[in-house]
């Protein structure tokens, strides 16, 4: 089976692509990314020279090209991760968020219809949702639970989500859609919470809560939101929506309580600061139907997974110091300027 990854030189992606050559040594797999500031090359090194992989430097946006790749390597199966998805910079800047999270989606799923497509994958966000209130713990997203979003960034991911059924319905493209709640694990791009607190806290700088850090989010190792998607895209049904998470609500002022107690840091450290606009409060997502139809369940629990991560951090320092200095953006023209694509 021949997959294209979009977005696989980011977080998730990237972690994707690692999972996909490690379990399925017989597929083929083509990371296209247009490696924005989330983007990094040097994260999928390991992997270049796979004779199973090709990296393929673009913009889901950019029809052509699109049509050119998918012309040339007449793929089996996308998954879209490719997204701009950092709450804080829609917030800033709403319109690229537009562009890339909706208009890219159309132009990949254009493409599915004119080449013919297995399964076409869409990677959304339990986001889509927006969020429930602090004092119920009973309460869960399903996928029955109402759109209602609250930030550009989750608004774009729900607009994109209905043009992806959109498409199942009138066109009959294969599509399927996960929902999965906040990811962590290696490689995590450290403008979110729980790689920023581990650079910050590394570096003896100030650790930035929102608010009173009283927010919940719903954690899941990156390993298995990689193995959720896996499993949708061989075995869920088309035209389905699948929530994936894990049962693992922890608030904010937790977490980052736990990762100075991991370093040997100090709690003083923790710097409260202005609340995000529209700060969602609280994500939990209930995981019953992909139990119930593919068996999923989560397999790493929250303190090996965040040990793990942190781990992670600690052993590759120039990863993220680069990102932190900006100077991993110069990493793509260095080693690849000259070459349009690479195989
Ligand atoms: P990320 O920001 O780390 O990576 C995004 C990748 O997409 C980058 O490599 C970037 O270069 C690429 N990209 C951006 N715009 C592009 C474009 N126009 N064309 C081609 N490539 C482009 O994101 P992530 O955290 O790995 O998230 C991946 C996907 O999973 C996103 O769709 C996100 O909405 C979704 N998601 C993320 C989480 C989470 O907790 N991180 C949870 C649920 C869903
Ligand atoms: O739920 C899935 C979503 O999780 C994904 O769709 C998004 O792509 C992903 O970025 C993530 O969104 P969040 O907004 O939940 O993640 P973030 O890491 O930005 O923030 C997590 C929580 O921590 C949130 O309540 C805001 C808070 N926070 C974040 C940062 C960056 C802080 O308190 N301080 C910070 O500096």
């Amino acid at each position: 089976m021949t997959v294209i990854v979009t977005g696989g030189a980011g977080f998730i992606g990237s972690n994707f692509i690692f999972y996909m050559l490690n379990n399925h040594p017989d597929d083929r797999v083509i990371c296209l990314d247009k490696l924005t500031y989330a983007g990094n090359l040097s994260t999928l090194k390991p992997v270049m020279n796979h004779p199973n992989f090709r990296f393929v430097k673009l913009d889901i946006c950019d029809r052509a090209g699109v049509y050119h790749l998918f012309e040339e390597e007449k793929p089996d199966v996308v998954v879209n991760f490719a997204a701009e998805s950092h709450v804080d910079r829609s917030i800033e800047n709403p319109e690229i968020f537009l562009q890339t999270n909706i208009i890219g989606t159309a132009v990949l799923m254009d493409a599915c219809r004119k080449y013919g497509i297995q399964r076409y994958h869409q990677v959304s966000t339990d986001e889509v949702y927006g969020d429930l209130p602090l004092d119920r713990p009973d309460l869960f997203f399903t996928e029955d639970t109402p759109i209602h979003t609250s930030s550009p960034y989750s608004s774009s991911k729900a607009a994109a989500d209905l043009l992806v059924l959109a498409y199942h319905r009138t066109y009959g493209l294969p599509v399927t859609i996960s929902r999965c709640s906040n990811t962590y694990g290696p490689s995590h791009f450290p403008t979110k919470l729980i790689p920023l607190m581990i650079a910050n806290a590394l570096n003896d700088k100030p650790l930035p809560v929102y608010g009173k850090g009283l927010n919940i989010r719903d954690w899941l190792y990156v390993e298995d939101h990689c193995k959720a998607i896996d499993l949708i895209i061989r075995n869920g049904r088309a035209g389905e929506v699948f929530n994936v998470g894990g049962h693992n609500g922890k608030r904010n002022i937790d977490i980052v309580k736990l990762i100075c107690k991991e370093l040997g840091k100090p709690e003083s450290l923790i710097t409260y600061v202005e609340n995000r606009k529209g700060h969602d409060l609280r994500y939990a997502i209930d995981p019953t139907n992909i139990h119930n139809e593919l068996g999923w369940l989560p397999e790493t629990k929250f303190e090996d997974g965040i040990r793990k991560t942190i781990r992670w951090y600690l052993e590759h320092r120039a990863w993220w110091e680069e990102i932190i200095s900006g100077e991993y953006q110069n990493y793509y023209e260095k080693m690849y300027g000259n070459r349009a694509v690479m195989s």
